[in-house]
């Protein structure tokens, strides 16, 4: 059983790690939102590999979206000397010209009408009832181990067109690609792990391409430019994390809402429709990548504080999306509100390329559940918890439920 912690330091959280079991970090992130919106950190473990003297984070929603915006002078190079130490050069660490080159090459491979000649939501259904299939007539189950962990990276691994006998090795891999800034050698370990896994697969997908997403990479052209084989890889390496890590929490999450508040599950079963606000609710309440870093080419202002040439930005989502300056009542689960345009996907340039992939994902995810499971609840007497820094997400949403024969 988890040991959770209720609240931490905002610097023992930085230094904690992706994923510490900390339940509710909202409170201090409201006052620094209040009183110190650009707050030098101490360095983390991020900002002592990518070399930058100082950082500090970002709170608010509008300074965060400014920056997001603003590629030019808030460079996402620092990203390379972060996680690129074992993704390689990917898209998320490129700024300018080659980015855009770059994510004009990628971005047919993460139409999701493009893949397995549009019967893809169909395959992604028969995933997530595969998974359901193996516990349903159990009466119990932990929503999160047998279902969220699991489905997102089992979809992925498909649309790669691999064999599913490898998705069990695949995410434990690329849990611990995350690892770069804790424990650099099992980070680098997974790196190479996965380059020896998928450059073959690559280089054969180049000379007999299919339907599948590596071949949409493989022969997608820019002015007469490809993308080379490492490039492929470092991209598939970069997507094994973005895949794994972030559906699962968004999934995780909106059934620890639902679980929370029986009537919203009432409803949401009774009217499909309000899924795809579920989702964006969720993503709002707890951002699944709660974390992202950019870097200052030249001095700026940022909420009226100066901060000097080259300073690590973390831009914390996740304290934006509860900011009380653009969301009424931040802190409760509410997916009838007004215009809800939270920023779990980041903004601008650098706005997530699978988040068309992520929210199809999860739609069909919520709705198998919903569509196979009756009465879902709670196992009486056992804790569950949103948890996290960087990343956020349950880690076990054990329940009870009738089968829907
Ligand atoms: C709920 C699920 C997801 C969330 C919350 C999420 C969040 C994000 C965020 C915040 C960024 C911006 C990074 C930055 O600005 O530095 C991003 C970028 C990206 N995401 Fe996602 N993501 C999700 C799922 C996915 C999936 C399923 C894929 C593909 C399989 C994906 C592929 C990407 C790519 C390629 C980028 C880089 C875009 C660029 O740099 O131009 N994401 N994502």
């Amino acid at each position: 059983m988890t040991d959770y912690i209720e609240a931490a330091d905002i610097n023992e959280l930085i230094g904690l790690g992706p994923m510490p079991p900390v339940v509710n970090p909202y409170p201090i992130y409201k006052k620094l939102r209040d009183e110190m919106p650009v707050l030098e950190t101490k360095s983390s473990a991020e900002t002592s590999i990518s070399g930058n003297e100082r950082s500090v984070m970002l709170s608010r929603y509008e300074d965060i979206k400014e920056v997001l915006k603003n590629n030019d002078l808030f460079s996402s190079g620092i990203n390379n000397r972060t996680m690129g130490l074992v993704m390689g050069e990917t898209i998320v660490g490129m700024d300018g010209k080659q980015h855009l080159k770059h994510r004009t090459l990628v971005t047919p491979s993460m139409t999701t009408r493009a893949l397995k000649g549009g019967e893809f939501p169909d395959e992604i259904r028969a995933i997530a009832d595969s998974f359901i299939d193996k516990f349903i007539d159990d009466g119990a189950c932990d929503i999160h181990h047998q279902f969220c962990y699991s489905y997102p990276l089992s979809v992925f691994v498909s649309i790669l067109g691999l064999s599913s006998d490898d998705v069990k090795e695949f995410h434990d891999t690329s849990k611990d690609l995350c690892l770069v800034a804790k424990d650099m050698e099992k980070g680098v370990a997974a790196s190479v792990w996965l380059e020896n896994y998928l450059m073959p697969v690559v280089k054969e997908k180049r000379a007999n391409p299919g339907d599948d997403m590596i071949s949409v990479l493989v022969t997608s052209e820019v002015n007469g430019e490809k993308l080379t084989d490492i490039e492929v890889v470092s991209f598939l390496r970069l997507l094994t994390l973005a895949g794994a890590e972030t559906t699962n929490h968004l999934l995780g999450t909106s059934f620890v809402a639902m679980l929370r508040d029986p009537e919203l599950m009432d409803r949401v079963r009774n009217d499909r429709s309000l899924v795809p606000a579920l989702l964006n609710e969720a993503m709002r309440w707890e951002a699944p990548i709660s974390t992202i870093m950019r870097e200052n080419l030249e001095e700026c202002e940022i909420a009226g504080i100066k901060v000097p040439a080259k300073t690590a930005i973390l831009c914390h989502l996740g304290s934006a999306n509860r900011d009380e300056r653009q969301f009424e009542d931040p802190d409760t689960f509410n997916i009838d509100r007004p215009d809800n345009d939270p920023l779990p996907f980041g903004y601008g340039p650098h706005y997530c390329a699978g988040s068309h992939l992520a929210k199809l994902e999860a739609e069909i995810g919520v709705n198998a559940l919903l569509d196979r499971l009756d009465n879902i609840k709670a196992q009486p007497g056992e804790e569950f918890n949103v948890i996290g820094f960087s990343f956020r997400g349950p880690d076990r949403v054990p329940v009870t439920f009738d089968k829907i024969a």
